[in-house]
């Protein structure tokens, strides 16, 4: 995160592998977004009344975790799209209802977005962002920032994308580009200056335009071949902000805060 200067400076990252080292992390806010589908998932676990998230780099950790963990929690996260053998859930975000996880801690290792996650840990705060709770996320980090300024904290932003396997995803490439746009304009109206690093920032013109590309992603075509189900993912991930709720907290481990859902 670039040195802060009065205004906030706003680092976006295509893929995880670019973010700064742990002591330039230190004082940011990471946004991290895998549209398809771990920050949607995450979106729809605590609307639907999940208490935690922790995130694990391999299903043999998230198992060890669970060994370790008190209280109700549940094993989730994908390989290749699919639920992982011995696992109590997928990376759908319908699966995750109230009735399935509810007041639990979900330990979730899924190919990238858990790698974002854990990349990013060292930040100060991480929030769970997609298109559909967008809106929420930039009144969250919006709010988080203008603290910050009061307290006289220099602080940074990092926007930090999942991507798919090490490379850039045009899904979350879009989706940083849509918030990081609204955000500028949020905390301009807010009396906070920002400036934005990072390429290739061309924000959807509105949710069909998005919604167009995001179906013609890699990952969402490969999604779709798995069967209705996963198709049927890839539509609940387009939506623009049907929830208000934006799971945070920080060292890759999430908890409830905000549950104001529609
Ligand atoms: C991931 O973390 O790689 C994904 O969310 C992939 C998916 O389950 O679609």
């Amino acid at each position: 995160v670039p040195r802060t200067t009065g205004r906030l400076e706003i680092g976006v990252f295509s893929t995880p592998r670019e973010l700064p080292p742990r002591e330039r992390q230190a004082r940011a806010g990471a946004i991290v977004i895998d549209v398809l589908r771990a920050t949607t998932t995450l979106a729809y676990a605590f609307r639907a009344g999940a208490l935690a998230a922790r995130f694990y780099g391999t299903p043999a950790a998230a198992r060890r975790g669970a060994r370790r963990a008190g209280g109700k929690v549940l094993l989730c996260g994908e390989r290749e799209g699919r639920a992982i053998p011995g696992f109590d859930l997928g990376n759908s975000p319908l699966e995750y209802t109230p009735a399935r996880v509810a007041g639990a801690t979900l330990l979730f290792t899924s190919t990238n977005g858990s790698l974002a996650f854990l990349a990013s840990r060292f930040a100060a705060v991480q929030w769970a962002v997609g298109f559909v709770n967008a809106q929420a996320a930039v009144e969250a980090v919006a709010g988080w920032a203008a603290g910050a300024r009061e307290n006289g904290e220099a602080a940074g932003l990092l926007v930090v994308c999942a991507g798919k396997e090490g490379e850039p995803a045009p899904e979350d490439s879009l989706c940083a580009a849509h918030v990081v746009g609204h955000l500028v304009r949020r905390l301009a109206a807010a009396g906070i200056a920002a400036r934005v690093q990072g390429e290739g920032l061309h924000p959807p013109a509105g949710p069909e335009a998005a919604a167009a590309a995001v179906r013609q992603s890699p990952h969402a075509r490969y999604l779709r071949s798995l069967g209705p189900e996963f198709a049927r993912d890839v539509e609940a991930s387009l939506a623009w902000d049907v929830l208000e709720v934006v799971p945070s907290g920080r060292g890759a481990r999430l908890c409830r805060t905000s549950l104001r859902a529609r």
